[in-house]
């Protein structure tokens, strides 16, 4: 193996997981080189003897009492990274065990800071000298307590999560014009195998079902809008999840179009959608004792001659009527259509995942996403499984003085509230009108599921969130 990653925290004086007089060779050289243990940082050495490889990475874990494994996550990111940026093609990484987490655990996250840091989208570049390098290969070595067999399942799992992962990103990168509405429809019916079946509601399909949210929103764009329904049963469930994902593949803002500058990198506002085809791909493999339906309203948000206008009033599959004073709100108006279809089927409960409010980015910033629902049950559900991913987010209420907000005068609901109040909270609150009761939670992702600079183990661009949460959810059901 060309090259060795090891781990040290800031207080004590050795590298884990190797023998007493390597770690402290190692660790001498480290320190030497400027190793305080910072987590995040990584140092590279030569050791003379050239072992136990000739080349050692030595990454920081931080305090050993704040160690977790999103620690180990984001170290096992760095040491991808930075053994890309110094070309090496192969990696070994030797798991720390400390603490009470099982060689399992991490395994699993050691691979998966190293996997997703990993990620890069070169799809479009055509010189191959521009495109920088990655790792090739990459071995992760169970530690004490750790068996050859556990580690590879742990290792397998993550590489089967990040590949979903990673399919979430791609999708989320790609440029507008390749991922029309009735791209992503082909996409879902591609991974209709396994246990997974597709079905897609088209234009003629949503007029005769009555989804005038969808409908309306598509009205200005040249390619048609669809609904496109996944599904998953196993034998084994005990409940059933709907998943339900904004897909506006392109969020011009319609008539109450956005300035150029937040128009650059509305090609996301379809990661909640995309997500949803993402951890369908990881049941079809996972096969988790659960059923899962999933529903994406997919459309283009485009003004033009027969684009839907400010002052229109929409009926939307309930028979609910929604008078839209913002065409740039529009996100709320599709998933109006499919929480009220998700609803109608009774599930145990719903998850929707959408970029729906700048404001969630104003409140929490890039890296906490938004969460809101009607039962707490199920909100502690989906927190633990954030927290489990080490993706993070937090809990805003849902009052019901504000949904005042969204009175309308002409029609059953507005689609905007107040400008520059409680924006995310407004927009929880319009979608809660059409789950009818059923327990269900509102991610607003439109700052999580996208990176204008790079993270621990995303880099600029879509990041795959909430993916890994929703998987680790669905696992635990
Ligand atoms: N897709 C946007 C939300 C968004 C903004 C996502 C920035 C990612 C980054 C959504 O459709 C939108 O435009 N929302 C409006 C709502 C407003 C008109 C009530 C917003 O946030 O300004
Ligand atoms: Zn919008
Ligand atoms: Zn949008």
């Amino acid at each position: 193996m060309d090259a060795l990653g090891l781990f040290g925290f800031e207080e004590t004086a050795s590298l884990l997981g190797v023998s007493a007089s390597d770690s402290r060779k190692l660790f001498s050289l480290a320190k030497a080189e400027g190793f305080k243990g910072e987590a995040g940082s990584v140092w590279v050495v030569h050791p003379a003897d050239k072992r136990p490889a000739p080349r050692i990475l030595v990454a920081g874990l931080g305090k050993k009492k704040e160690y977790s494994l999103e620690i180990l996550r984001r170290a096992c990111g760095s040491l991808a990274r930075r053994s890309a940026a110094i070309t090496l093609k192969e990696l070994g990484i030797q798991i720390p065990r400390v603490g009470t987490f099982s060689a399992f655990d991490e395994a699993r996250a050691a691979a998966e800071g190293a996997l997703l840091a990993s990620y890069k989208f070169l799809k479009h570049k055509s010189k191959s000298d521009e495109k920088p390098s990655t790792l090739a290969s990459l071995f992760v070595i169970s530690g004490s307590g750790g068996t050859l067999k556990e580690t590879s399942r742990a290792v397998d799992r993550a590489s089967l999560i990040c590949d979903s992962v990673t399919f979430v990103r791609d999708w989320v990168n790609e440029p507008p014009s390749l991922k029309a509405p009735m791209v992503l429809a082909k996409l879902a019916q591609s991974i209709a195998k396994n246990g997974i079946r597709a079905n897609v509601f088209e234009e003629a399909d949503l007029k005769r079902m009555g989804m005038g949210g969808i409908l309306g929103v598509g009205r200005g764009s040249l390619e048609p809008p669809v609904l496109i329904h996944l599904s998953y049963h196993s034998p084994q469930a005990r409940r059933t999840i709907a998943l339900v994902g904004k897909g506006i593949t392109f969020d011009s803002g319609g008539l109450s179009l956005k300035p150029a500058e937040s128009m650059e990198t509305m090609k996301m506002d379809m990661a909640g959608g995309i997500s949803v085809i993402g951890i369908f791909r990881a049941l079809a493999k996972l096969k988790p004792k659960v059923n899962v339906e999933g529903y994406i309203p997919s459309s283009e948000n485009m003004p033009g001659g027969r684009a839907y206008k400010p002052g229109d009033i929409l009926k939307t599959y309930n028979g609910k009527t929604i008078e839209v004073l913002n065409t740039d709100a529009e996100g709320r108006v599709v998933l109006a259509d499919a929480l009220a279809y998700a609803a109608k089927k009774k599930p145990d409960a719903i998850i929707d995942m959408a970029t729906l409010t700048g404001a969630v980015i104003v409140a929490l910033g890039e890296q906490i996403t938004g969460v809101m629902g009607n039962n707490e049950d199920l909100i502690s559900e989906v927190k633990s499984a954030f927290e489990r991913s080490g993706e993070k987010c937090w809990q805003l209420p849902l009052p019901k003085e504000y949904k005042e907000q969204i009175k309308s005068r002409v029609a059953d609901v507005k689609n905007i509230g107040n400008r520059r109040e409680a924006g995310s909270i407004v927009g929880g609150l319009f979608l809660q009108e059409f789950v009818n009761d059923v327990p269900w939670i509102h991610l607003d992702i439109a700052g999580t599921a996208w990176t204008d600079k790079d993270l621990a183990y995303s880099s600029a661009g879509g990041t795959g969130c909430p993916v890994r949460s929703i998987i680790e959810f669905l696992e635990k059901v």
